[in-house]
């Protein structure tokens, strides 16, 4: 197995490509469409970057993996699966995430409630193959209710649940999100051997610092600054939920949220041809 790492430091992103060598077939895990909310406008140098190392390595893309609906950027799932091929695929609690989130935004028209615009959703223990490749996935709620963890051999890709140690865990504040569910999540991981390589989903270095895309669990045990495995419950929740109080919302959260559930396309276009962004008025 080769991962071989992507970083968008406009919305401090990773994107995985797990590689089986033997079979030269892949998967893409959270990828990037980059989008200027000011002018309105996505543009695919991030994705393209892929699509390229993809091509470059005549690798076949297999899968296109999500690890939730992200609401700090938009996927590139759709953009992907046209220059690549491959399956879409996202944890099945996505049922959940569509029907709180696509009323909201009034989308039922092109955005279905049944998670159908996905290839496959994966249920907690479903197996497959990447190539030769064996992977699990594992329900790990908490961050969203429908965050879902790809296990291949050492590795984990567990997307926002845990970050690098000095920053801890991820924000549970979002509709469905619950800080109870983060920790059972994280302390299933801690069950996972030592050596277990820790694939992030994010990384916020300090200017000039290089982003830290990988870690151990054994790592993570020692030095997570807000849950280690003596952690006790009660002392986690009340330390994400005060913290989750002081945090402002992402500045993509709703253009993300209404592309992300069409795999980041823009949707339906209007009686005039053209595709907008709601904004709900409000909400938050
Ligand atoms: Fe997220």
């Amino acid at each position: 197995m080769k991962i071989e790492t992507f970083y968008d430091n406009h919305t401090a992103t990773f994107t995985h490509i797990v590689i089986d060598e033997a079979t030269k077939h892949c998967a893409i895990i959270d990828s990037v469409l980059d989008y200027d909310q000011f002018a309105g406008k996505s543009s695919t140098d991030s994705a393209d970057r892929v699509i390229e190392y993809v091509k470059q390595n005549d690798l076949t893309c297999e899968w296109i993996l999500e690890t939730h609906v992200h609401a700090d950027h938009i996927t590139a799932a759709h953009y992907l699966q046209e220059n690549l091929g491959g399956k879409i695929a996202m944890g099945s609690s996505i049922v959940k995430v569509l029907n709180l989130w696509v009323p909201m935004f009034n989308n039922e028209e092109d955005t279905p409630l049944t998670g159908e615009q996905y290839d496959q959703l994966f249920n907690e223990g479903d197996t497959f193959k990447i190539g030769n490749l064996d992977v699990s996935v594992w329900h790990t709620p908490g961050h969203t209710p429908a965050c879902a963890t790809y296990l291949i051999g050492d590795a984990i890709f567990v997307g926002d649940t845990m970050f690098a140690p000095h920053l801890g865990t991820a924000r549970c504040d979002f509709p469905g999100g619950s800080a109870e569910q983060l920790y059972n999540t994280i302390q299933r991981f801690y069950t996972l051997p030592d050596s277990t390589r820790v694939f992030l989903g994010h990384d916020y270095p300090k200017e000039g610092d290089d982003p830290l895309h990988m870690i151990t669990i054994g790592q993570a045990k020692k030095e997570n600054i807000q849950i280690k495995p003596e952690t006790p419950l009660s002392d986690y929740v009340a330390m994400r939920e005060a913290r989750d109080a002081t945090l402002a919302v992402p500045k993509l959260l709703f253009p993300s949220l209404q592309a992300n559930m069409r795999n980041g396309q823009f949707g339906k276009p209007s009686e005039n041809g053209k595709q907008y962004i709601k904004i709900p008025v409000n909400l938050m």
